[in-house]
Formats: C-alpha cells, sequence, structure tokens
C-alpha cells in the first residue's frame, strides 16, 4: 500500500536515521555510510558521516555506466542568442573530464577553491562538475555583481583558479565580463594563479599572457588525450567533504559563505527530485533561473542530473527574449513536465500577456505542474497562473542555506490541497517551529520567527566559509537548540505556513537575495552624505525594490538630481546592475531610537503606504514627519 505524506514525515521525524540511510541507497557510494548522523562532529553534527562517494560520479558516470548515456542530459536554449543545443549524458561525460584534467594539470587539487563566473551557458555546469569530480569546492558567482564583488568573494574563498567568459548576453547589452574579471584580479588581495576563459563569438576578449587559458584550445587538447585513453577518475571523497561554497546576502556588505557537503547533499537532492517535483529518469524539467544562484544549483544542475533526467538551461528573460511565449515554447519544443521560475517571472509574463494568448499557439500536453520560490508567491498571481495553466501552481519555501524545500507540496508523493498564500507543509527532515521573542513556540496562527528545530536537515548548510562563529552567532544563538530562518510567519491548524517577510535587512528583488546593509554600505562613501539608510520598498513586478534615504551634508552641492545619478551609479558599479538601485530621496534626518538605531522598519512601512506606529523610544518624532513629506514628493513626483 502506497504511504501518505503524513505517514512519510512522520516517519522520517521519528526514524530519521534509517529514513535518510533508505533514501542513502538511491545514489552509489564507494563506501556505503554505516550511519546516517553524528551530532558529535562538526557545529551542528554532520550527515552520513563514514560515507565515501563523488556528487560527480552520481550526476554523470553512473547514468553512462548503465547504458544512458545517449539520454539528454542537458538541453541549452538561447533565445538571446538564437543557440540550441542536446548534450548526452555520454558528451557531458567527455566535456567534464575534459576540464578536470585541464584543472589537474594547472595543479588544483582536492580542496582548492575555483570561482566560476559565467553566464549560462552549458561551460558553466560542465565547470561545477569538473570541480565536483576532481574534489575541488566551487564558488559560482552571478555574472549581474560587478568586479569589487566578484573580488570579495576571491579573497574569502581564496581560489587558486577562476573559469570565466568573455561576455554575458542581457537583453539591452552584451555585458563584457573581461574586464570584470581583470579589475577584480587587481582588487583582490589574494588573486587566483590563473583564469580559463571561454570565448564566446558575441564578444571575444584578450587573454592575459601566462594566466589566462583558452578554454576550447584546453578542451581540444584535453579531449584528443582522453580519447588516446587518459583516465581522469571522479575523487574519492568523504560524505562531509565540501562540494561548493555559495555566497549569499546577509546583514552586513561581506556575504556569506554557505558550505555544501556531497553526501547529505547528493542524498537529500535526488529525494527531492521524485517527491517534490515528480521527476522521473529521462524526464525532461525546466528550471528558469540562473546557476549563480540556489535555485539554479540546485534545481538546473545538480538534482535533475543526479536523477538522471534531462534538465533545460536557458539564457534568456521570461520576456523580452522574443517574447511572453518564451517559457511556454520551450516546455512545448522539448515535452519539460515542471517549470520551476521564480514568482517575478510569472508577473513579467501576465503583464505581457494577461489574457496567455501566446499559449494557445502551443501545445502544452507533457506540462504537469509550475513551481514558485525565491520569493512570496503572492495570491493573485497563482490564481491567474493555475487558471491559464489548469495545472498546479506550487509555492514552495527555501534558502540558500538549505539548497532544497523546507516547507512545499510533495506533489511526487501526494498533492496536497493548496491554500493560497502559503507554501504548504514542512518537508521531511525539517522541525518546523514558530518562535516569539522568548524563544518559545508560539500558538497556531501567532506570527513569529520561522525557526528549524536542530539538527538541521541533510543538505542544508553544515558552515559558513571559515566562520563557523558567524554561523553560530548568525543562525543559531538567537534561539538555542534552533536555526533562525531570519523569516517571519506563521503556522495554521492543518500546519500549513505562512512566510510574511525577512527579520533581517535582506530584501527579494525580482526573486534576487540583496543585503541593505551593503547597499548602504556603498551609500555612505560618497563625498556629500552624512548618513543613509535603504529599506525594501513594494514593487508590483519585482517584489521589492531597494529605496535609499541620504541626508547630505551642509555643504553638498545644491542639485540633487547629479547628486541622485552620482550614487546610482556607484551601487551598479560597485555592486552590481542585479541590485537595480534606482530609487533615492533626500532627506534632512532619519528617524532613530535613542540609542541610536534607525527606524527601517518604520521607514518601510512609510514608502509602502501601511499603518505603523511611531516608537515610544524614538529620538525625535519629527523626522517621521520629515520622512512621510519627502515620500508624498516622491509619489506625486512619480505620478506626473
Ligand atoms: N549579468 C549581467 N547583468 C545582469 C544579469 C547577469 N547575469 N542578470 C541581470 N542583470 C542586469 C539586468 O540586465 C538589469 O540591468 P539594467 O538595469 O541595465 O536593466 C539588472 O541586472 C536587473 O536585472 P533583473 O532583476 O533581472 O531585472 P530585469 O528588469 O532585467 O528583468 C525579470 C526582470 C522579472 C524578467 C527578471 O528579474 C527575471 O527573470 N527574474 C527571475 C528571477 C530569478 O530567476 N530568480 C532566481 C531565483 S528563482
Ligand atoms: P535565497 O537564499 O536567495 O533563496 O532567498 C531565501 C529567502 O527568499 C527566504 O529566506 C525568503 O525570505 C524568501 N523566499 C524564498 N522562497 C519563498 C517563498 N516561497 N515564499 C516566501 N518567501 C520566500
Amino acid at each position: 500500500m502506497t504511504q501518505s505524506f503524513r505517514e512519510i514525515y512522520e516517519r522520517a521525524q521519528r526514524e530519521p536515521d534509517a529514513f535518510w540511510l533508505e533514501q542513502a541507497q538511491a545514489v552509489d557510494w564507494f563506501d556505503e555510510p554505516s550511519r546516517a548522523f553524528d551530532r558529535d562532529l562538526g557545529i551542528y553534527g554532520r550527515w552520513f558521516p563514514d560515507g565515501v562517494c563523488n556528487t560527480c560520479y552520481n550526476t554523470v558516470d553512473r547514468h553512462v555506466e548503465a547504458g544512458h548515456g545517449e539520454r539528454t542530459a542537458i538541453i541549452y536554449d538561447s533565445p538571446i542568442t538564437g543557440r540550441k543545443q542536446h548534450i548526452s549524458y555520454a558528451e557531458l561525460l567527455t566535456d567534464v573530464k575534459a576540464l578536470a584534467a585541464a584543472m589537474l594539470d594547472l595543479g588544483i587539487e582536492k580542496g582548492d577553491r575555483v570561482v566560476i563566473y559565467m553566464p549560462m551557458v552549458p561551460e558553466t555546469a560542465v565547470a561545477m562538475l569538473a570541480c565536483a569530480r576532481i574534489g575541488a569546492i566551487h564558488s559560482v558567482v552571478f555574472g549581474g555583481f560587478a568586479a569589487a564583488e566578484l573580488a570579495k568573494r576571491m579573497d574569502d574563498a581564496e581560489p587558486k583558479l577562476v573559469l570565466s567568459a568573455s561576455c554575458g548576453i542581457e537583453p539591452n547589452r552584451t555585458v563584457a565580463y573581461k574586464p570584470l574579471l581583470d579589475r577584480a584580479f587587481e582588487l583582490a588581495e589574494k588573486p587566483p594563479q590563473a583564469a580559463i576563459v571561454l570565448q564566446r563569438a558575441e564578444l571575444r576578449c584578450d587573454l592575459v599572457e601566462g594566466r589566462d587559458h583558452d578554454w576550447a584550445e584546453l578542451r581540444d587538447r584535453l579531449r584528443a588525450q582522453i580519447e588516446d585513453g587518459r583516465e581522469v577518475p571522479c575523487a574519492r571523497l568523504s560524505a562531509t567533504d565540501p562540494l561548493y561554497i555559495l555566497y549569499t546576502s546577509g546583514t552586513t556588505g561581506k556575504p556569506k559563505g554557505v558550505v555544501r557537503d556531497n553526501g547529505g547533499h547528493l542524498v537529500a537532492l535526488n529525494w527531492t527530485m521524485g517527491a517534490i517535483y515528480g521527476i522521473d529518469p529521462g524526464d525532461v524539467c525546466f528550471t528558469a533561473s540562473d546557476v549563480g544562484w540556489i535555485v539554479g544549483h540546485s534545481y538546473i544542475v545538480y538534482a535533475p542530473l543526479i536523477r538522471g533526467a534531462t534538465t533545460i538551461l536557458f539564457e534568456g528573460k521570461p520576456v523580452g527574449t522574443p517574447d511572453a511565449g518564451t517559457f511556454w515554447r520551450i516546455i512545448s519544443e522539448h515535452g519539460a513536465k515542471t517549470l520551476f521560475t521564480a514568482p517575478t517571472a510569472i508577473r513579467a509574463v501576465r503583464k505581457e500577456d494577461p489574457d496567455g494568448e501566446f499559449l494557445k499557439r502551443y501545445d502544452m500536453s507533457k506540462f504537469e505542474a509550475l513551481y514558485l520560490a525565491g520569493e512570496r508567491a503572492d495570491p493573485e498571481t497563482i490564481r491567474w497562473a493555475e487558471t491559464l495553466l489548469d495545472r498546479p501552481v506550487i509555492d514552495h519555501w527555501w534558502q540558500t542555506e538549505t539548497s532544497w524545500t523546507i516547507a512545499g507540496n510533495p506533489r511526487g508523493i501526494e498533492f496536497l490541497p493548496v491554500k493560497h498564500g502559503s507554501p504548504s507543509v514542512a518537508m521531511p527532515g525539517y522541525d518546523l517551529a514558530i518562535l516569539g521573542p522568548d524563544g518559545e513556540r508560539v500558538a497556531p496562527g501567532a506570527m513569529g520567527t520561522i525557526a528549524i528545530k536542530l539538527p538541521l536537515a541533510p543538505g542544508n548548510l553544515v558552515t559558513l566559509w571559515r566562520a563557523d562563529e558567524r554561523f553560530r552567532d548568525g543562525y543559531l544563538a538567537e534561539f538555542p537548540g534552533y536555526y533562525s530562518t531570519a523569516d517571519a510567519g506563521y503556522l495554521d491548524e492543518d500546519g500549513y505556513l505562512f512566510v510574511m517577510g525577512r527579520t533581517d535587512d535582506v530584501i527579494n528583488v525580482a526573486g534576487h537575495r540583496l543585503s541593505t546593509g551593503q547597499m548602504e554600505e556603498v551609500v555612505a562613501r560618497h563625498p556629500s552624505v552624512v548618513e543613509c539608510a535603504v529599506v525594501g520598498m513594494h514593487d508590483e513586478m519585482k517584489g521589492q525594490l531597494p529605496c535609499g534615504f541620504v541626508v547630505l551634508k551642509s555643504d553638498a552641492p545644491e542639485d540633487h538630481q547629479t547628486l541622485e545619478r552620482e550614487i546610482v551609479a556607484m551601487v551598479r558599479d560597485q555592486i552590481g546592475p542585479v541590485a537595480a538601485f534606482k530609487q533615492i530621496v533626500v532627506v534632512d534626518k532619519l528617524p532613530k531610537t535613542r540609542s541610536g538605531k534607525v527606524l527601517r522598519r518604520t521607514m518601510k512601512a512609510i514608502v509602502d503606504h501601511e499603518p505603523f506606529e511611531t516608537p515610544a523610544t524614538i529620538e525625535d518624532a519629527g523626522a517621521i514627519g520629515n520622512i512621510e513629506r519627502a515620500v508624498a514628493s516622491l509619489s506625486a513626483s512619480s505620478r506626473r
């Protein structure tokens, strides 16, 4: 008899070791783990501590060895360049081996870090898998980040090598990556020793003699060696060895290097493909995100390939490449069963094509469900998509830190009733708790911080890169025995979670996680700025947009428009275009408590035209009126 989701969840909570050891059987090990979890290792314990495995072996080799070499692993569909390519598992294996061999020849060893700063091309996935093969720890940096951000990540991860490309392509411009890469080499205190650069036809670049290597040239040379019998074996890695570091935004300008292990990640991601997404080996799944984010790491690259499915790597945008029917065209042309994207992408499609005219042109018969994550899925967008697609639209909630769903709808096991506005229920491995300020669980319906009772699930972060204390302080210290997600929300009587927003200074712009603290650090560097605060302002399309409030020095130039342009340019130059920082309001003073804390929450309520109470601890109540007037004039000018 098939088990209900509730039975599976309860068993996983009651007997976690047995449950996860069973799931571990579905992947291949050099040495199978004899135990699931050891709470005496690491910060909160470690998963599969005596297992020996290789993630690349599980994503590529084992499918070829099982006779599926001809199956398509990656479909590269790039409406922005007009290119399409089908890459079989066998071809992927050769490419991965060639790049892995090239890295070995450059002296890269197990445990070395490799930064990947690439656009959405198949070589990016190959780069990640080649690192996994030899046990190098990759750190992918999203292409929309500027040179200074790339340099910061280099200084933290201390990579020996960087893999990059000559350019990325955005609808409105070709983004020359090489000058950004070269600048990052200059800015970094400990730059890598070498770079491998993919020359793209759209914009070629100069290579630095003695440092930069041409990707295609290395690939051709190493492929020939592999055809001549050179072996490039998968490294035997402990399940607890790091697979990658992925930097994500925190409260400060210093990004947090989330460390992922090999074994727990492998087991958990494989489980999710069937249980959550209903994807079997050979099925086609389409995740429209970027490999630079966690959704891309987990559901463009690792999980589909671990599962032996076909993943679509899409280089384009939901609208404008060429139109709002792009997603539907891809689903229909490649027979995708699922689409996973951010709600903002669906809002963009809806805005361009509210009646779904494009959809009518395509055969969607293989399509089963739409999955949304990365930001709050507003009920209206969900309803629109449900009606249009006539398929389940599944909101699920998770974070870079977890690598897979914390709360979702396990459609592959049992499709639970949907409650709009809720990503549904906790997945196996997660004991979700809503905690009050005293650290006690609150009653159903009451708001609090969403926390996960330790231990975390397999595949969740094990620490922050070389920053155990920061991990403890940032996630574990506030509520002893729990991991704080920094999201606030509530659980209803049926155990459905409702996520209402962050409790820290992180904002979510078009599904991209950004730090307002980081933007403040840049704005404050402008010579005319005395102090500033950046808050997330509600935006119909992108969910949130950053809005900067600045107090200027008394001798600042009168021409505020020029100042504003300069500040916007600084943020774009130092953080990157992805910050989408375009709105600045000049004020006389910022509202603060008597102890000097800027009242960002109150300011956010004012920009969003929401009710708020003036805190009793306010230093100068006049500052609130000041913000209200500035926001009113802002609204008036944007109406004009
Ligand atoms: N390299 C260089 N620049 C990039 C970039 C990249 N990889 N990705 C985005 N940018 C730039 C954009 O060109 C844009 O620059 P502009 O200010 O010159 O126009 C800026 O960063 C903001 O980009 P974006 O947030 O993508 O906004 P947009 O207006 O170009 O597109 C959407 C809006 C909704 C279509 C787009 O945000 C989208 O597809 N979102 C889905 C989000 C997603 O996949 N999230 C991942 C988690 S699931
Ligand atoms: P990231 O680490 O970039 O995936 O961002 C994680 C954060 O995005 C979470 O902590 C939430 O604040 C937000 N988020 C992600 N998915 C959802 C969702 N389904 N509903 C509400 N918020 C979400």
